[in-house]
């Protein structure tokens, strides 16, 4: 790739750095459709967010920034605006910068994990879905199964607090989807997804018990790596259809490329 003064920057602002894929996945797409857009991942420490992103507003050749943990969530108060969206999940994860330096922030989790499930022939309307988790990452996918029509949505989370919010703040938006927060068999839904952070470890324990799902339900878990977790080994084994999280992300790049476009 070469980079020259026309080529369009972007970053991906995240601490710690070395988990980021973004960029990587970010390049190669941009690559792909001829698209002269090169992208780096900075290391930011949450102390430095604002500075840093005041400066990226004075670079005219910037069109816009991914943010990752920790920053989806503190990156709101230095933005200029924040689709409705953004403003839902309560975070942010795609800037863009405008040709007159203004900066609108984005959450496109929820159309990219929609997406993911909708290229793998995975239906949610009228399914009956159960989440695990219900922190930045599950806010958006919980928002956006209720918005692709799941019939019902049951959020189960280590902090029930937290589950009985988001299940609240889900509802409320989306009357057509029966929501409720507390524990269920999993063996009884159509699609099973796993937002918690259970799965990024080789010992970690199963995020839910799996027992009896098998062909006819699908699992997701959007851990990016490892690709495929040990829930999802277990799933395929019982003859459950699974879907990782990188195509999660995959799906994001098309989603960026028409959100920067200035
Ligand atoms: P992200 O932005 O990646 O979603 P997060 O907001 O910190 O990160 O959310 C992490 C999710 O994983 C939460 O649902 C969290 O459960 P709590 O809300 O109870 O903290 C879940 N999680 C993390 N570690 C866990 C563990 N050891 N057991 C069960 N759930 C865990």
């Amino acid at each position: 790739m070469e980079i020259t003064g026309k080529t369009k920057i972007m970053f991906v602002l995240a601490d710690p750095i070395d988990h980021v894929r973004a960029s990587a996945v970010m390049n190669a797409y941009f690559g792909s459709i001829g698209d002269d857009l090169a992208v780096s991942p900075i290391h930011v420490l949450p102390g430095d967010l604002g500075h840093v992103i005041a400066s990226l507003r004075l670079m005219r050749n910037v069109f816009g920034f991914g943010v990752t943990i920790p920053h989806k969530t503190r990156v709101i108060e230095h933005l200029d605006e924040i689709t409705p969206a953004a403003r839902l999940i309560g975070a942010v994860n795609f800037v863009k910068r405008t040709a007159e330096g203004c900066l609108v922030g984005d959450n496109l989790d929820a159309r990219g994990f929609i997406a993911s499930l909708a290229q793998h022939e995975v239906a949610v309307r009228n399914r009956k879905v159960l989440q695990v988790g219900a922190g930045g990452a599950g806010r958006a996918t919980a928002f956006g199964l209720a918005e692709a029509g799941a019939r019902e949505l049951i959020i189960t989370n280590r902090d029930d607090g937290k589950a009985h919010a988001l299940a609240a703040a889900v509802a409320a938006h989306y009357p057509a989807t029966k929501v409720s927060a507390g524990r269920a068999e999993a063996r009884s839904f159509d699609l099973i997804v796993n937002t918690t952070s259970l799965g990024m470890k080789p010992d970690d324990p199963l995020p839910v018990d799996i027992e009896g799902v098998g062909a006819g339900a699908t699992v997701s878990d959007i851990i990016v790596n490892p690709a495929v977790t040990r829930l999802l080994a277990r799933a395929a084994a019982q003859g459950a259809k699974v879907i990782g999280g990188n195509p999660m992300l995959d799906a994001q790049m098309a989603l960026v490329a028409r959100f920067i476009a200035r």
